[in-house]
């Protein structure tokens, strides 16, 4: 199959989707037909869902070019038409990263100083994600990782409204990191999980400074 996007051809990279399973979107690794070696991620929307695929749309281009970027999924082409987004190409995401590894305090506190990161950036542009979970952060090798799924973004109206991102962090921490077992995780992530749930006392910024001062 090919898909035109911003006049250049790509092609399926697999004969079978094995990254099918968005709610109202569709992933679709895909390369460029003149150059297989490039690969990405066509995210495309289901019938009747033009709607959060172009607020999708909408909110990555006002993060194009802007310095401090590297922790959000890129938009590299876009069809507002067709609905078609054309993303870098990750290996799992963070809810599969979690299934297959066993990961202690440092690898914690490595991921989310990323997903903070992450965080601040679009906070500092005004935008809120709204829907922050283990499945819309990506893995891309080595470590790195990127929040992705701006469908339900929004810019916000007052600063409060950023509480919301940082309480779905407090619930990653507790639910995914740590599952049930928060009492046994370090003081260093309790204390931070109270400073998150149920009512966040803190902005991305000074989640970010705690973050990277744990020392494990
Ligand atoms: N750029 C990407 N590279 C690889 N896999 C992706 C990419 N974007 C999304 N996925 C996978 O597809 C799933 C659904 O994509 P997402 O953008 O979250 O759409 P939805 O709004 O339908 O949840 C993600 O949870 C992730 O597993
Ligand atoms: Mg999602």
């Amino acid at each position: 199959m090919n898909y035109i996007i911003e006049n250049i051809v790509y092609n399926n990279v697999y004969k079978k989707n094995i990254q099918d399973k968005g709610n109202f979107g569709k992933i679709i690794p895909v390369c460029k037909e003149s150059k297989k070696n490039e690969k990405f991620a066509l995210k495309m929307s289901k019938e009747g869902e033009l709607g959060q695929i172009r607020n999708e749309i909408k909110i990555l281009k006002l993060f194009k070019g802007k310095i401090g970027s590297e922790n959000i999924i890129n938009l590299w082409g876009c069809d507002e038409t067709k609905g078609y987004l054309l993303l870098d190409l990750a290996e799992k995401d963070l809810g599969d990263y979690l299934k297959e590894k066993e990961i202690g305090e440092k690898k914690v506190q490595v991921i989310m100083i990323q997903i903070i990161n992450g965080l601040k950036f679009i906070h500092h542009l005004d935008v809120v994600h709204g829907d922050l979970k283990a499945t819309n952060i990506l893995y891309f090798g080595k470590s790195k990782f990127k929040i992705c799924d701006f469908g339900r973004s929004f810019l916000l109206k007052e600063k409060k409204e950023c509480e919301r991102d940082l309480q779905n962090i407090g619930y990653l921490l507790k639910n995914d990191f740590y599952k049930s077992k928060m009492d046994k995780s370090p003081a260093e992530f309790s204390e931070l999980f109270k400073k998150l749930v149920p009512n966040p006392t803190v902005t991305a910024e000074e989640v970010y400074d705690l973050l990277v001062n744990m020392k494990f």
